[in-house]
């Protein structure tokens, strides 16, 4: 194949835009992640060269399974990445993943979100060995792959930290979200946990493109949550947030190490760069589920949302 196309709903599109940059990173195939819901509209020109794949945690939200039989109908090859076995995305595609993550009761997906990022690096890591990616570095990907139960734990340590943290951020009428690369869909997944769950108005954005418009919306009301891995956009992303607190903004960083320009940072336990996205979600998931409670809100069935959104 030359190209991977992941299509998904919500969280599930996030995590596959996580996915997309590991299969470019690992295998350098061409990827990337397009919401469901738009792709079977646009009548989407389909490649016989480009693997799909499908991701859902229920395995029944209509948009993608439409998208399935949209591709299903013009001859393509598509992979299912589904929680639920034997739900109809399971059904419809022609072999996948199942994440075997348990049953994922609350409305909003939580562990679901951080399996599907860690069955599309096992794909990613699938998909480099099987072209160019080193036994070495498949071997480091892999034992980043078994440290990450114990460092989730660490992260889970610091609930207290983040816990009173979410008590300020309940306090904002708006917050923006910022990442580079790596760090940009943690930072939309991130977003969208919290005005899901807390109903807190929340936007996310590239970092690089925050001076191109949203940065007018930066004052000391509108708090910014930055995602600062140490990768090679270290100090590009440092920049941003020297820009932001220029404009009065308060920043909290979830980090590697301590962001000096940040009024707090979360401190996250480092990995492989490619598997950072999986850890620095963790503590953002925490930090919308504390908001919200902070707020009084049902964090498991958040107003005017379904688990599974099975009509179109
Ligand atoms: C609904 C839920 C979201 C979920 C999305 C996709 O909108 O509220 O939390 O991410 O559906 O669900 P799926 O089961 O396809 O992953």
């Amino acid at each position: 194949m030359r190209r991977v196309k992941i299509l998904g709903c919500g969280s599930a599109y996030y995590a596959g835009q996580i996915g997309a940059q590991m299969i470019e990173e690992l295998a350098r195939i061409p990827a990337d992640a397009e919401p469901a819901s738009e792709f079977r509209h646009r009548n989407p020109v389909v490649d016989p060269d480009t693997l799909y794949v499908a991701v859902s945690q229920s395995g029944e939200t209509y948009d993608t399974l439409a998208a399935v039989q949209e591709l299903k109908r013009k001859g393509a090859r598509v992979l299912g990445v589904v929680n639920v076995v034997g739900s109809a995305v399971a059904r419809e595609t022609d072999g996948g993943i199942y994440l075997h993550a348990g049953p994922e009761v609350s409305v909003v997906s939580t562990k679901c979100f951080t399996n599907t990022a860690v069955a599309l690096a096992l794909l990613a890591l699938h998909l480099g060995r099987v072209r160019d990616l080193s036994v070495a570095d498949g071997r480091r990907i892999l034992a980043g792959l078994r440290r990450l139960p114990e460092q989730i734990g660490q992260v889970l340590e610091q609930e207290e930290g983040i816990a009173e943290l979410a008590a300020g951020l309940a306090r904002a009428r708006s917050a923006m979200f910022v990442g580079r690369v790596r760090g940009y869909p943690v930072a939309r997944e991130a977003a969208q946990k919290l005005k899901e769950v807390s109903y807190v108005h929340a936007e996310a954005y590239p970092a690089s493109e925050l001076k191109h418009g949203p940065l007018a919306l930066i004052e000391p009301e509108v708090p910014t949550v930055a995602v600062v891995p140490d990768d090679e956009l270290l100090d590009k992303n440092r920049a941003t947030l020297e820009e932001i607190a220029a404009r009065g903004g308060r920043i909290l960083a979830v980090a590697h190490r301590v962001q000096e320009t940040a009024e707090h940072t979360v401190v996250v336990p480092r990995n492989e760069p490619e598997l950072d996205p999986v850890l620095l979600g963790v503590p953002l998931q925490l930090l919308a589920y504390h908001t919200a409670l902070a707020l009084g809100r049902d964090v498991d069935r958040p107003r005017n949302l379904a688990k599974s959104v099975t009509v179109d």
